[in-house]
């Protein structure tokens, strides 16, 4: 038993999401509830919202594609029941109830209406007192394909399908948004009664509420304005319009932090992203995973970043792509530059056009400015690196690491064969191979005396 702020004790909540759906109208091979938005399966919105309500128990009626979706959050504690058949909505409550315990209150919601405010359904549960019966509804510009809600005086008396309703319905604006709440014992019994009467021959979750009018239960509709955040995910359309006003919450969420947007509209968040004080990101930036900006971060444009940490003051110039990597602060990556995983960058380095970082850590005030590959790497600070250097970090079978000193200087065009160490302050010559250890403080030169050809001719083109 919750006790609430004031009023009678509350029961405990079992939240049940149903996502056993095949998805028809999305015509594609994976499961409707594991199609993205934001990155994550839709499902996964939906579980966030259930956990942030505050559901002990979370169970998730599954069906079609059924091994795929468990795997996909196989690292979640859940309760899983299986819909062998998808006989319809309220058949997929059913198969949930009986590890449901009695006294709980039931709070269903739909796998495929994944932008859901936590803050909404605990409205919608606050409104039902004891044994009453809640469901969230909304009005609909276009109500098309929803179930409509039917009220006598101001009172909902039932839910009717768009499939089942007749033409004076059909103009009811006013929409079942799916969630519904209910104590579980009396669910339990409204849906052993269900029929399959209707259009769809479906067993429908939505007429629980005709019953429970009929056995003198109240039935709250709890209205929301938001139309977005209700809205059920059928076909691509949809998903493409969830997906921009998911985008246009999230990136509304950070300008309230102070996050400047050169156009809020042409950003992507797939994941999570920190932001300080003063951050800038212009337009095609794309975030992935867990990203953090440090303060005064600067992302400029076409840029996709995912799982790193950006310090502060650091510009990552137009057209880069980065991935599990850390830079400290004021660092000028780009344009053009490609982090891997295991970029680790100290401050003020500058990592310049065309240049590829893997597993490396690269030291204060450090350059490596054009064209050059630099993997499984230490570079120490005040390194140069010159235009065209590859660090050859592989032999076909195995991986080595290479090490550069403080203040060492590399020519352009060196190639560094692992393993490798260059000292500190050493410098290598412009097109040397170094195949073994550049000793501290001097200049190692590994080249082919140049030599000049007298009387050479350049080949001419024979007449045809
Ligand atoms: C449903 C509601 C409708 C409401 C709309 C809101 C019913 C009968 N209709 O219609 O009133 O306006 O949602 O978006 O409830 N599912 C199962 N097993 C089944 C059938 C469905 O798990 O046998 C799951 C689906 O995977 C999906 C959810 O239930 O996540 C809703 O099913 P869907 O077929 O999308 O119902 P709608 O036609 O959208
Ligand atoms: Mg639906």
């Amino acid at each position: 038993m919750m006790r609430g702020a004031m009023g009678p004790p509350q029961s405990a909540i079992s939240i049940i999401i149903l996502a056993a759906g095949q998805g028809k109208r999305m015509h594609s091979g994976l499961p409707k509830v594991l199609q993205p938005l934001a990155g994550r399966p839709l499902l996964a919105h939906v579980i966030d919202c259930a956990r942030a309500i505050g559901a002990g128990d979370i169970c998730i009626v599954y069906g079609h594609g059924g091994d795929r979706v468990r795997e996909a959050f196989r690292d979640q504690e859940l309760r899983w029941a299986h819909q062998a058949d998808q006989k319809g909505t309220g058949h997929a409550v059913r198969q949930a109830m009986p590890g449901t315990p009695k006294s709980n209150r039931v709070v269903v919601m739909f796998g495929d209406v994944p932008l859901l405010r936590p803050a909404t359904v605990k409205k919608l549960i606050e409104a039902c007192a004891g044994d009453e019966v809640g469901v969230l509804t909304v009005d609909m510009d276009d109500p098309f394909g929803y179930g409509r809600i039917v009220r006598e005086n101001g009172q909902v008396t039932e839910s009717i399908e768009e499939k089942d309703a007749s033409d004076e319905q059909k103009r009811i604006r006013e929409i079942n948004t799916g969630v519904t709440t209910a104590p579980a014992a009396m669910l339990d019994k409204w849906l052993g009664n269900l029929k399959n009467d209707n259009r769809q021959g479906e067993y429908y979750l939505t007429d629980v509420l005709g019953m429970a009018v009929t056995d003198g239960v109240t039935v709250h509709g709890v209205k929301t304005t938001d139309q977005a955040e209700v809205m059920g995910i059928n076909d691509k359309r949809q998903l493409a319009e969830a997906e921009r006003a998911l985008q246009s919450r999230l990136v509304g969420e950070l300008m309230e932090q102070g996050v400047s947007f050169a156009d809020p509209a042409r950003v992507d968040i797939r994941g999570s992203l920190k932001c300080g004080r003063d951050v800038f990101i212009d337009v095609n930036a794309i975030f992935e995973g867990d990203v953090e900006l440090g303060d005064g971060a600067r992302i400029e444009s076409n840029n996709l970043i995912r799982d790193t940490v950006i310090g502060a003051g650091t510009v990552i110039h137009s057209n880069c792509h980065i991935e599990q990597s850390r830079t400290g602060a004021n660092c000028e990556i780009g344009p053009f530059s490609r982090l891997r995983p295991g970029a680790e960058l100290a401050s003020n380095v500058k990592i310049g056009n065309f240049v590829e970082v893997k597993k490396s850590v690269i030291a204060d005030g450090s350059k490596v400015n054009h064209l050059t590959y630099i993997g499984d790497t230490d570079i120490g600070a005040g390194v140069n690196v010159g235009a065209g250097t590859i660090t050859c970090n592989y032999d076909g079978a195995n991986k080595y690491r290479t090490v550069i000193g403080d203040k060492a200087f590399i020519g352009s065009g060196v190639q560094l064969v692992a393993p490798v160490e260059i000292g500190a302050d050493a410098t290598i010559g412009a097109g040397s191979t170094i195949t073994k250890d550049a000793p501290a403080g001097k200049l190692t030169l590994e080249r082919s005396k140049q030599v000049t050809i007298e009387g050479w001719k350049r080949p001419e083109k024979k007449p045809k």
